[in-house]
């Protein structure tokens, strides 16, 4: 399958749902970046929305966002951004620049890939030696909105919005490429009454140990 992503409607709704983000989003992002340094990647910024949570310690940001509309935007946050962030076109699996990172962030971004495995491989060849990924991603869920979850990715949901799947185990995908999972827990942004597929975030550190 082809690596492109070219995505007129999604970024359209992208760029407004990302403007509009509720406070209880928007501290989970600072949270997930809090305590960072050093040169950083993240994957698939979109619109940028992460870039003005980077703490001051972070040195320089390279940002991947192959959805060239969602890149122009994610141009001009990074503008206004409180460290250097560089945003380039590529798509993650097309990005190489061997180990050396001291983290790579990865936020609502592993649902959207077409082979979550042999990114998360690629990510940990990227990062130095005890270097961490950071993640805040949507994950499968049990019981009745693990079900609806399966519906929602086997017809209308990765169409409408950019490839996203609900019902991944990427909590399991991350530790299977060899990264120490330290501080995984997850969160709820929505009530639990809400029938929401992707209301849950799992967020966590996974460290190269090696
Ligand atoms: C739901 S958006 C999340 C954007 C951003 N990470 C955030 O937290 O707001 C998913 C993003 O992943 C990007 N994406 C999808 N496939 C990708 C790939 N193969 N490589 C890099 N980014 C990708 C999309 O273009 C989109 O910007």
């Amino acid at each position: 399958m082809s690596d492109a992503v070219d995505n007129p409607f999604f970024a359209r709704l992208w760029t407004t749902m990302s403007s509009r983000e509720p406070e209880s989003l928007r501290r989970l992002r600072r949270q997930n970046l809090a305590g960072l340094s050093g040169r950083v990647l993240e994957v698939g910024a979109g619109t940028g929305t992460n870039f003005e949570f980077y703490p001051a310690t972070v040195t320089e940001v390279v940002a991947v966002e192959p959805e060239r509309r969602l890149a122009v935007v994610a141009e001009r946050a990074a503008a206004r951004a409180p460290v250097p962030v560089t945003v380039t076109g590529q798509t993650v699996e097309e990005f190489t620049d061997g180990q050396s990172f001291d983290a790579v962030v990865c936020s609502l971004v592993l649902c959207s890939v077409h082979d979550p495995e042999q990114v998360v491989r690629q990510l940990y060849s990227l990062l130095k030696p005890g270097g961490e990924l950071r993640y805040l991603e949507h994950v499968a869920e049990s019981g009745g909105r693990g079900r609806l979850q399966k519906f929602v990715d086997a017809t209308f949901w990765p169409r409408l919005l950019g490839n996203c799947h609900t019902h991944r185990h990427t909590e399991s995908t991350i530790a299977a490429a060899g990264l120490q999972v330290t501080g995984a827990h997850r969160e709820r942004v929505m009530p639990a009454w809400v029938p929401m597929p992707a209301a849950e975030f799992a967020m966590g550190v996974a460290v190269r140990s090696d």
